[in-house]
C-alpha cells in the first residue's frame, strides 16, 4: 500500500470563472484571478490498496453519496492512467470549513486529491501539470495548486489552461473575512451554474468586462492598490451574479442576510473603513479588507443579522504534501 496526504486551501476569485468553452475539459471562457485562503483548508489522504475492489471515499467522517464518490473515482482514474496502475484507493478528506456553501470546497478538495493521489501513485508531476490535472476535477481547483495570488489562463487546449502564481502570499497584507450566513448545500452547484451561462442575455457583456478587468486587477495586486482592486472585484462579483440571475432557469444565490452584509460593507466604506465584497455561488459573503482593519471589521460583521460565523483568511500557501495521515 502506498499513501500520501496533501493539504490545500480554498480560494476566492476576484475575476470569476463562470462559463466554459468546453464542459468535459473544464476549459473556462475567461481567465480568472484568485487568492488562496489560509484558514479554509482541506486535508486529503489517498491510499492505494491492492486488497480493495472499489474506491472508498470518506468525507468528514462519513461515506459520500454515490455521485460524489463517482466524481472522485473518475479523478483517480486520470491519475491511475498517468501512473499506469489499476489499484483502487481509500480516500479520506476533511475540511476546516462548511462544505457546499460558496466557499469553493471543490477547489481545495480536488487540489488536495490531485496532489495526494499523484504522490501516492509515485508520480512526479510539475506544478503546471498538477494545476491542469486538478482543473479536470473542478475548474477552480486549478487555482488552489500554486501559492498566494494566482491567475488561471483560459485557452483552447487543455495543455495551455493552467494556473500560475502572480505574487506569493507575503506580497500583500489583505484579508478575506468569510461571513457565513448559510451552511447547508446550495440548490444548484457551480458545475451546473456554469453550464447555464450561455442562456443569460448578459453573458457576452460580462465576458467582455471580465477580460477588461482582469489586467486591471492583476496590476492593482502588483501595485498593492487596494481601492482599484476592491472596486473592480466588487463589480465583477455583481456581474457574475447578474448572469446567474438572468440564466434560464434563474439562479439566485443570495439570501436576505447576504444583501444585508453587502449593504453594511458599503455603509462602512462610506464611513471611512475601506472594505469590499465578493460572493461565489452561494449565500456567504467574502469581505475584503486591509490587514489593519480585519480585527475591527470581524467584530462588527459578527453581530449583523443572520451571521453564524466569520472566518478570517490571509493569503494562503499552495497545495502541499503533509506527513500526517488521516487514518
Ligand atoms: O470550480 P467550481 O465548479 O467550484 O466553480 C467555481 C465557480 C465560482 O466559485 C463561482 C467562481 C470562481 O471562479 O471560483
Amino acid at each position: 500500500m502506498t499513501r500520501a496526504t496533501a493539504q490545500s486551501c480554498a480560494n476566492i476569485a476576484f475575476i470569476k470563472y463562470w462559463g466554459r468553452r468546453d464542459d468535459d475539459l473544464r476549459l473556462p471562457l475567461n481567465s480568472s484571478i484568485s487568492m488562496n485562503l489560509d484558514h479554509a483548508t482541506t486535508a486529503t489522504t489517498v491510499a492505494f490498496d491492492p486488497a480493495l475492489e472499489t474506491d472508498q471515499v470518506t468525507i468528514e467522517g462519513a461515506e459520500t453519496t454515490e455521485q460524489a464518490a463517482r466524481r472522485v473515482s473518475t479523478h483517480l482514474d486520470r491519475i491511475r492512467a498517468r501512473a499506469d496502475i489499476s489499484t483502487r484507493a481509500r480516500v479520506v478528506s476533511r475540511n476546516s470549513f462548511p462544505m457546499g456553501a460558496g466557499i469553493a470546497s471543490s477547489a481545495s478538495a480536488f487540489a488536495a486529491l490531485t496532489v495526494a493521489g499523484c504522490a501516492a501513485a509515485g508520480l512526479r508531476v510539475s506544478e503546471r501539470d498538477l494545476s491542469i490535472l486538478a482543473r479536470l476535477g473542478s475548474g477552480s481547483a486549478s487555482r488552489s495548486i500554486p501559492a498566494g495570488f494566482v491567475e488561471w489562463h483560459t485557452a483552447k487546449t487543455s495543455a495551455n489552461s493552467y494556473a500560475e502564481q502572480i505574487v506569493p502570499p507575503d506580497h500583500w497584507d489583505i484579508c478575506d473575512l468569510v461571513v457565513i450566513v448559510q451552511t447547508g448545500h446550495k440548490a444548484v452547484g457551480s458545475s451546473q451554474g456554469n453550464q447555464l451561462v450561455h442562456t443569460s442575455p448578459f453573458a457576452t457583456a460580462r465576458l467582455a468586462e471580465a477580460e477588461r478587468a482582469l489586467p486591471v486587477i492583476r496590476a492593482a495586486i502588483l501595485r498593492r492598490d487596494f481601492t482599484m482592486f476592491g472596486e473592480e472585484t466588487e463589480q465583477e462579483a455583481i456581474r457574475m451574479h447578474a448572469v446567474a440571475m438572468t440564466s434560464r432557469p434563474s439562479l439566485l444565490y443570495w439570501s436576505p442576510a447576504t444583501v444585508g452584509i453587502m449593504q453594511a460593507v458599503r455603509e462602512k466604506r462610506a464611513a471611512g473603513t475601506e472594505a469590499y465584497f465578493t460572493i461565489d455561488a452561494g449565500a456567504n459573503v467574502h469581505v475584503l479588507c486591509q490587514g489593519a482593519d480585519a480585527g475591527t471589521l470581524t467584530a462588527e460583521l459578527s453581530v449583523l443579522s443572520g451571521v453564524q460565523d466569520v472566518i478570517t483568511n490571509q493569503p494562503g500557501p499552495g497545495t502541499q504534501i503533509i506527513t500526517a495521515h488521516l487514518f
